[in-house]
């Protein structure tokens, strides 16, 4: 088994492990698409596709251990250790840990590498592939009234689409444009 395909056996053995919608549900409604639109951007960029997919794989692996805020940061460290462990190569693993820890588009973390570009314009294109998913979890997670959810769902939107690069607006803007006509 090449190393994509062992860290993506075990990611998804965790995701696995939990039976609530950190679990299965985030590999399938988010992870996934995370993965697929890396992968594409990488291409594109000629980044380095094997650390962009890997650091794909686990951008959010923290949550399954319910870090939140930290996340980031926990997912990047858990990173380290399961690669290092596996024997990965050690620039490699750097360079899968700065992507972890720069994805989220809410800590303005500097983004220092191509391949941590296109992790942190992935995750934001994923909330593309998941609107009904945001749309229950603003009406019946968090019960906001019709406008105030609205309003959040397009200022959600809008900074995930701010977040990435010109690359990416263009592979999601059919998408983003109609979900802001919409909510509009
Ligand atoms: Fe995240
Ligand atoms: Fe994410």
């Amino acid at each position: 088994m090449n190393i994509v395909e062992t860290v993506r056996t075990h990611v998804l053995k965790r995701y696995s492990e939990r039976d609530d919608a950190q679990g299965m549900d985030m590999y399938d409604t988010h992870v996934k698409y995370v993965v697929e639109y890396a992968k594409e951007l990488a291409k594109k960029l000629n980044a380095n596709e094997e650390v962009v997919e890997i650091a794909a794989l686990m951008h959010d692996i923290a949550r399954v251990d319910w870090s939140n805020e930290t996340h980031h940061i926990d997912g990047a460290n858990y990173a380290e250790k399961y690669l290092t462990k596996l024997g990965y190569d050690s620039k490699k693993i750097a360079m899968v840990k700065h992507c972890i820890i720069a994805h989220r588009g809410s800590q303005s973390i500097p983004r220092e590498t191509i391949e941590a570009e296109c992790v942190a314009s992935a995750d934001a294109m994923a909330h593309f592939r998941s609107i009904p998913d945001m749309i229950y979890y603003v009406y019946v997670d968090l019960g906001k009234e019709l406008e105030e959810g609205k309003t959040m769902l397009k200022d959600k939107f809008e900074r995930s689409f701010r977040k990435m690069i010109p690359e990416a607006q263009e592979i999601v803007r059919e998408k983003y444009e109609a979900a802001m006509v919409i909510l509009s």
